[in-house]
């Protein structure tokens, strides 16, 4: 399923938020292990946990969603956790950052949501406000999870890359389980890219 706006913003105020238990995705404390810091961007950051994660971790960190409320919980939970983030309601389509101004990308969970006809935009958009060799990296569902009105786009490993290749490397697609936390656990990909 691919949620509006207004479906996001009441799945924030009721804190429904199947995705979110909390806790930053494994391949994030993975990656922030073996790189070096910089500037990074979370797109469609949702509460705020990886981007926390990534700013007590060294990270100069900027964040955009679309949903207001989901910034309203980032920012306070930011706050509580005493750091220094620079938060932003918007679209990912359109984003209100200079050109090649970050040396990561994180997305856990926003390609796979987005509508099919936005994806060549989206990856223009991140490709645009990255640095030649940043890096992104990306968890979606995989097209091995069988079909299920209830999650958002599965993709393959062919379509991945077909839509990621022109501006990035693709350095790998791994297949991990995503646990849901109120719809179980679900196949899918965790991506690093290097933009070209
Ligand atoms: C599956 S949730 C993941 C949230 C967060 N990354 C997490 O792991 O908890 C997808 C997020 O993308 C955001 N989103 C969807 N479309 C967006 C758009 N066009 N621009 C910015 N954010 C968007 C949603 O509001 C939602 O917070």
């Amino acid at each position: 399923m691919i949620y509006d706006k207004e479906t996001l913003e009441r799945m924030y105020k009721e804190r429904n938020l199947p995705w979110d238990d909390g806790k930053p995705r494994g391949q994030l404390v993975d990656y922030v292990n073996e790189s070096n810091r910089c500037r990074a961007l979370d797109v469609g950051c949702g509460t705020g946990t990886d981007a926390i994660f990534l700013a007590q971790n060294g990270f100069s960190v900027s964040v955009i969603d679309i949903s207001e409320e989901a910034i309203k919980i980032a920012i306070s939970k930011g706050q509580e956790a005493g750091v220094n983030i620079d938060f932003k309601v918007g679209d990912v389509l359109n984003m209100p950052f200079e050109d090649e101004t970050f040396g990561f990308v994180n997305d856990n969970g926003c390609f796979h949501q987005l509508s099919k006809s936005s994806w060549e935009v989206f990856v223009k958009e991140i490709a645009r406000v990255m640095r030649p060799k940043a890096r992104y990296l990306m968890k979606c569902f995989s097209d091995k999870e069988p079909p299920n009105p209830k999650l958002p786009h599965r993709l393959s490993e062919e379509t991945i890359r077909k839509c990621f290749s022109g501006k990035f490397n693709v350095l790998h697609i791994r297949p991990i389980v995503i646990d849901g936390r109120i719809h179980g656990d679900h196949k899918g990909y965790s991506c690093l890219m290097e933009k070209k």
